[in-house]
């Protein structure tokens, strides 16, 4: 291919990852929950060329970018946003004339350093990495600080180190008040009478964000547990005693199952299950289905998951949090293109995340609340999903 063939394809592929920034709108194509833990084909990459108009076309890579390589480190596929990360990270990175290094770390905090270690030595210019571990990863980032290779800390922040130079995620205070939020205003709180009972089911104690979400909603919800309003039967209400680790379904759904038998097995009502997350959803939601026999309660959710999407308009969770994993994707290669160019990086939050070592320069996107009345708008007129994903 001419080089000059190669560099309009670069232009028109990148005009495309940048139009889909927080906030855009450009398709990509619906994913799947891939079963495995290897990353997920670059085949399924959308055709950029459809997705941008050419007056808009970007600058192509130059040299300063063409060629360079990007470790994209990722914590599991078990999750079902995490493929769609890696997919468009690795799709867009392409399309922007990256070569891409991603991996998959099973959730294993050991996995993720070695794929690290491997990502540094085999000669990547920049790292993305979406820890697992938040504190466990020191270490080897000196290694990279050492040899000089910036770090980009996706979606979860990286806790006590200095070798971090930028954080993409979404707001995640916001994401845990738009929870709140929607509790408050379904149940009426305020005029209401209740009291309603409320059972919480947080995140990983290990991965940053999961206090963020708690706090987010707590913050609103608060008031009303101390005024009686709400009241937490289980009396499980500290981000401690409510945190899922690995924020596996099966963990919240064993948790949720012994709450049951020790406080609603009388047919007692619960009224509100505030959950951090779509996964931690599913476990309660499962619950739910063995062992409950009271009025179906509000349950909250984010990530717009394609079994909780369903879930939501079978009736069965009440609202999720879209993140359009399309458009953090987009951020973040623009910030990889900006570093290697020497160029500033676009960043709208320098004072809310601090790592333990100082604040760490984020971009943070906006989370969208998703129920069963604008789902069809949000999921599939953007093309994130098909009908048929959901059915
Ligand atoms: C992400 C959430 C996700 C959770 C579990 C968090 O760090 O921000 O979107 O639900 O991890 O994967």
């Amino acid at each position: 291919m001419s080089r000059k063939v190669l560099s309009v394809l670069l232009a028109t592929a990148m005009t495309a990852s940048l139009l889909v920034g927080c906030g855009g709108t450009a398709a990509a194509p619906a994913a799947d929950a891939a079963a495995t833990e290897e990353a997920a084909p670059a085949d399924e990459a959308a055709p950029a060329e459809d997705a941008a108009p050419a007056e808009d076309a970007a600058p192509a890579a130059d040299e300063a970018t063409a060629g360079k390589k990007v470790g994209v480190a990722m914590p599991t596929k078990d999750l079902q946003r995490w493929n769609q990360d890696g997919s468009n990270m690795q799709e867009q990175l392409e399309a922007a004339g990256y070569e891409v290094d991603l991996q998959y770390a099973s959730n294993d905090v050991q996995t993720q350093v070695s794929q690290i270690e491997n990502m540094i030595n085999g000669g990547c210019d920049v790292l993305v990495i979406a820890s697992i571990d938040g504190e466990s990863l020191g270490t080897v980032l000196e290694t990279a600080k050492a040899a000089e290779i910036p770090v980009i800390a996706y979606d979860r922040l990286i806790m006590n180190t200095d070798a971090v130079s930028y954080y993409a995620t979404f707001d995640n205070y916001m994401v845990g008040t738009k929870q709140g939020q929607y509790i408050i205003d379904t149940l009426d709180l305020d005029n209401a009478e209740g009291p309603f009972n409320m059972e919480i089911t947080g995140g990983d104690p290990g991965d940053n964000n999961a206090k963020y979400f708690y706090n987010g909603a707590m913050d609103l919800l608060k008031p009303y547990i101390e005024s009686g309003k709400i009241v937490v039967k289980s009396g499980q209400v500290d981000f401690e005693q409510v945190a899922t680790a690995s924020w596996a379904t099966e963990n919240a759904q064993s948790r949720m199952e012994n709450i049951l038998s020790s406080n609603y097995a009388d047919g007692t009502n619960l009224d509100i299950a505030l959950c951090s997350n779509d996964s931690t959803a599913l476990g309660v939601e499962n619950a739910l289905a063995a062992n409950y026999k009271g009025n179906y309660p509000i349950i909250t959710g984010q990530d717009c998951d394609v079994a909780n999407v369903k879930n939501m308009i079978d009736g069965k969770q009440s609202m999720s949090i879209f993140k359009d994993t399309r458009t953090l994707a987009a951020q973040v290669v623009k910030m990889v293109g900006q570093i290697l160019k020497g160029e500033t990086v676009d960043v709208n939050d320098t004072t809310t995340y601090d790592n333990g070592k100082g604040v760490v320069p984020s971009f943070l996107c906006e989370p969208v609340f998703a129920d069963i009345n604008n789902y069809k708008e949000i999921l599939i007129d953007s093309g994130y999903y098909t009908e048929a994903d959901l059915q």
